[in-house]
């Protein structure tokens, strides 16, 4: 590849801190003339004019939709559904009468989701393409695009991508909710500026994200991320790095889902890792984790700067609450690195994964 690693080991880790650049420059491209962020008017009016909305991604940029979801129902008071591409063919949810369909793929390339953009044009329907690569299949096929200008990314486990998709789709929806005429006070420049500098700080604390992995995962077989709302989300995307590659067997469960199941799975040094980000959850996920402590679990609290408590392995800088996935992720990348470091793997390369996966 023409894309130089520089002094970093590998891609990944090169990518990891690449993020806050990344941000400052989406909230560059995205600025319009009065500083606020802005999206093209067609697109907001597309959205408008749909009843609800169809997220459709695979892998990662699932991940990241999910997140979306949670976004445009928040700033924008549309429904939206998120579905796997894969699924999506054979499994077509009933769709309302009027669609409107965004689809989130870094390489805009993935043969699943463009199968499913292939179909919603038969149908007639808007589409959105969310991508990191201009000029990519699903680049063209789409009536709209907008792009991540993450640069491009190499390593197989997605990193900057993910942050991009997230801040990109929560511009989207603050967009889509001022043109709605929804009033709100968040000054989302700001806010996605500050999240900036947080992944700046988190960037800086590697070593610390090196010792959680050595501490909990060196001889761990299996690794469970729990967390609620939001940070769910972002567990089932932390859970994705490490067994990409590392290999350990990992699990994103919500936190109130613990009981009717995975509970069973728990035994002593189990490693659990939870995310207590959000205010009005933070009660719940922390009985959760004393639920799994009392069986033996090896607990690493993640905490947002507000909500912490005795014993939280890490606390996170302060972030809008709606943007913490921008940075609570940061750390779970840097785990599931020094982990697959830690056991001899190949980071960039992970056994029996594609970057682009151009096959259905
Ligand atoms: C592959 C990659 C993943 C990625 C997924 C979707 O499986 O290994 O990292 O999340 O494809 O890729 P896309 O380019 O559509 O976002």
């Amino acid at each position: 590849s023409d894309i130089e690693k520089g002094a970093y080991p590998h891609y990944m880790l090169k990518e990891i801190d690449e993020q806050p650049f990344v941000l400052r420059k989406i909230i560059q491209e995205y600025q319009g003339e009065s500083g606020s962020l802005e999206i093209d008017d067609s697109v907001t009016a597309a959205i408008l004019d749909a009843d609800r909305i169809y997220i459709v991604a695979c892998g990662t940029s699932y991940h990241a939709g999910l997140v979306g979801k949670q976004l445009i129902e928040k700033l924008a008071a549309i429904p939206v559904e998120v579905h796997l591409a894969s699924e999506f063919c054979y499994n077509m949810p009933l769709l309302t009468e009027k669609p409107f369909f965004i689809f989130i793929s870094q390489s805009g390339e993935t043969a699943d989701s463009r199968a499913v953009l292939v179909k919603v044009k038969e149908m007639n329907h808007p589409a959105l393409v969310i991508t990191n690569v201009p000029g990519s299949t699903l680049f063209r096929e789409a009536d709209f695009t907008l792009l991540l200008h993450a640069g491009p990314e190499i390593a197989v486990a997605s990193t900057k991508a993910y942050t991009a998709q997230i801040a990109v789709l929560s511009i989207l929806a603050y967009a889509t909710g001022k043109a709605k005429g929804a009033s709100t006070d968040l000054n989302l420049a700001k806010e996605l500026g500050a999240a900036a500098n947080a992944m700046e700080t988190l960037c800086d604390d590697k070593e610390e994200f090196e010792h959680i992995a050595a501490e909990y995962l060196r001889a761990a077989f299996d690794c469970f991320f729990i967390g609620r709302s939001i940070d769910y989300y972002v567990g089932l995307e932390g859970a994705l790095k490490l067994k990409e590659i590392s290999y350990i067997q990992a699990e994103g469960f919500a936190g109130g889902e613990l009981k009717h199941g995975t509970m069973a799975l728990i035994e002593k040094e189990t490693p659990v890792i939870a995310l207590a980000t959000q205010s009005y959850v933070n009660g719940s996920i922390r009985a959760n984790v004393k639920e799994v402590a009392a069986r033996g679990a090896h607990t690493c609290i993640i905490s947002s700067t507000g909500l912490e408590a005795e014993g939280d392995r890490y606390v996170l800088p302060a972030v809008h609450e709606m943007l913490t996935p921008l940075v609570s992720v940061i750390p779970l990348q840097l785990i599931a690195y020094y982990a697959a470091l830690h056991r001899g793997c190949d980071v960039d390369k992970p056994r029996n994964l594609a970057k682009s996966v151009t096959v259905e």
